[in-house]
This record gives structure tokens, C-alpha cells and sequence, in this order.
């Protein structure tokens, strides 16, 4: 199985084949380690050869799976939903670190754009005494965010809505987050296979430039924040001067610029002035 990935260019062939293999046969990894020469039945080959050969045509081991971790928590995906990235954590991590816990009143946490729900949950999951909302325009990547907190145990505390960035809201969210498409739209034929193929173009298509999103929610932040709020937005490779100037043009301080995994700027803080 490794040696079929490898040569079908896989870059990490030993990692996929050991999680398709635990996936398909329904096993933990120590139950592979400990027994490496068990026998499959007919039925377990068959469903180890469609996994492999739907990775070699490039789509990503957690779609085959439908499943991600991140945040060390498990997020169930569909075809509606990004797969959650590892540098999205930053996002978490700096809106963790710049929140400030409201007196007298529970926090209120708004994610736009939610997908999975992966941003609002973990913020959820950390923050105990928070109830959040999450946006979305597509009903699939809702009906999922939804059976991620149920799974989770945060479904009493996260609640999604159908909606346009945050058109329809109003104020007083304390945090307010976003990793919003922002992929501009002519160079999407040119991101890797498993990216091109398998994310929904809704969540990776920012328009020409790949900063429409946030004209718009930078736009609405001053409304939908409370005073002394903060909002964190993920950005795109090279987008952090133009995101400097549309926050400010839209009459937000920026707090910070934090960097993802790969030392590169990725995280934009603001707050009303
Ligand atoms: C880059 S994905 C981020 C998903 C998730 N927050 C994450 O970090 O994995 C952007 C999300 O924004 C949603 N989206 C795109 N346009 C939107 C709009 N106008 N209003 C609300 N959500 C929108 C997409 O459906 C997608 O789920």
C-alpha cells in the first residue's frame, strides 16, 4: 500500500496508508501494530483498495474519511465544508489570547462563515462560559457545524444560522471571528489538486483580489461587536498590507498580526478605535 502511494507521487504515503488502513479495518493503530500480519477478508481488501485508490486520484485522507482533527477535537466533514487547516489554530490561539472576559455577562462569540464549525467549537470548547453563534451561506457546511457540537457536547451553547456574513445580526458579540474565502478567484485552477478539488469553491473564492469578504465584514464589524470587543479574520499569503489599510479604512485599530505554523503573517486583531 505504501509503495503504491509513493509511486503515485503521495507525499506522505506512510502516514495515509497507516490511518486509510486503521479507517477501513475499523482499528486503532496499536491493533495494526500489534497484529501486522493478520489477514484481511474480501470485504476489508475490497474497502482498502477504494481508499487507496481514491487517494491516488488526490483526494485528501480526511475526505475519505470525513473527519479532521483540530484543536485536538474531531470535526466531521461534507462536500459543503472546508477541511479545517492546522494554521487556523492561530486564529484560535490570538483570539484566546486578546479576549477580554465581559463583567456581569456571559460572552457571546460570532463566527462568519463557519463551515465545519471548527473556530466557533474550539472557541466554545475553551471558553466554558460562552455561548456563540455561527453564520454560514450554505445549509450542507450548517447541518455539519451543527452535528459537530452535538458530538462534541456544545450543542446547547453553539447555535447556526443561515445568513450573509452577519447582515442580519446586531451587535454585542464580544468576539467576533472569521476565516473567510479569500483565494482570489483566478487562481484557483492553480492551487494543488487536493485543495482545487475537494474544498467547496464558496469557501475559497475571495473575488478578483481575494479581499471582497472582508470589505464586507470589516465593514459590519463595528456593528456586530460590543465596546472593548475584538475581532480575529485569517488572511491569505501576501494579503497583510491590504488588509491593514481596508481595516483602517474602515476605522478599525488593528491589535496585531500573528503568524501561522510557518512563521508567516496569517492573523489579523482589531478592535473599534
Ligand atoms: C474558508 S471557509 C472557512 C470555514 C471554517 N470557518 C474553517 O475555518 O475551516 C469560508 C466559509 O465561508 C462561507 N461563506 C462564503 N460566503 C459567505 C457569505 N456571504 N456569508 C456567510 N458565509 C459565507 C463558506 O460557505 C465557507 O464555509
Amino acid at each position: 500500500m505504501v509503495e503504491r502511494l509513493a509511486q503515485g507521487g503521495i507525499e506522505n504515503p506512510a502516514l495515509d496508508a497507516r490511518l486509510l488502513l486503521c479507517a477501513a479495518l475499523g482499528v486503532e493503530d496499536i491493533a495494526l501494530i500489534s497484529a501486522p500480519e493478520e489477514k484481511l477478508s474480501a470485504e476489508e481488501r475490497e474497502t482498502v483498495e477504494a481508499y487507496l485508490q481514491r487517494r491516488l486520484t488526490g483526494e485528501p485522507v480526511s475526505r475519505i474519511l470525513g473527519r479532521r482533527e483540530f484543536w485536538g477535537l474531531s470535526f466531521g466533514l461534507n462536500e459543503a465544508t472546508l477541511d479545517p487547516r492546522p494554521d487556523s489554530e492561530t486564529l484560535v490561539e490570538t483570539a484566546l489570547r486578546h479576549f477580554n472576559l465581559p463583567q456581569n455577562e456571559s460572552p457571546r462569540v460570532l463566527d462568519l462563515g463557519t463551515g465545519s464549525g471548527c473556530l466557533l467549537l474550539a472557541l466554545l470548547y475553551e471558553l466554558e462560559s460562552a455561548w456563540g453563534l455561527g453564520t454560514d451561506r450554505s445549509e450542507n457546511a450548517l447541518g455539519m457545524a451543527r452535528q459537530n457540537a452535538a458530538a462534541l457536547g456544545i450543542g446547547s451553547r453553539a447555535a447556526f444560522a443561515c445568513a450573509d456574513w452577519g447582515a442580519a445580526l446586531r451587535g454585542g458579540f464580544h468576539l467576533v471571528v472569521s476565516n473567510p474565502p479569500y483565494i482570489p478567484g483566478a487562481d484557483i485552477e492553480g492551487l494543488q489538486r487536493e485543495v482545487r478539488a475537494h474544498d467547496p469553491r464558496a469557501a475559497l473564492d475571495g473575488g478578483l483580489d481575494g479581499l471582497d469578504p472582508y470589505r464586507i465584514l470589516f465593514a459590519q464589524f463595528d456593528g456586530l461587536a460590543s465596546d472593548g470587543g475584538i475581532g480575529v479574520f485569517e488572511f491569505g499569503a501576501g494579503q497583510e498590507d491590504a488588509l491593514f489599510a481596508l481595516a483602517r479604512e474602515a476605522g478599525l485599530r488593528v491589535i496585531e498580526t500573528a503568524c501561522d505554523l510557518g512563521g508567516k503573517p496569517r492573523i489579523l486583531a482589531v478592535c473599534k478605535v
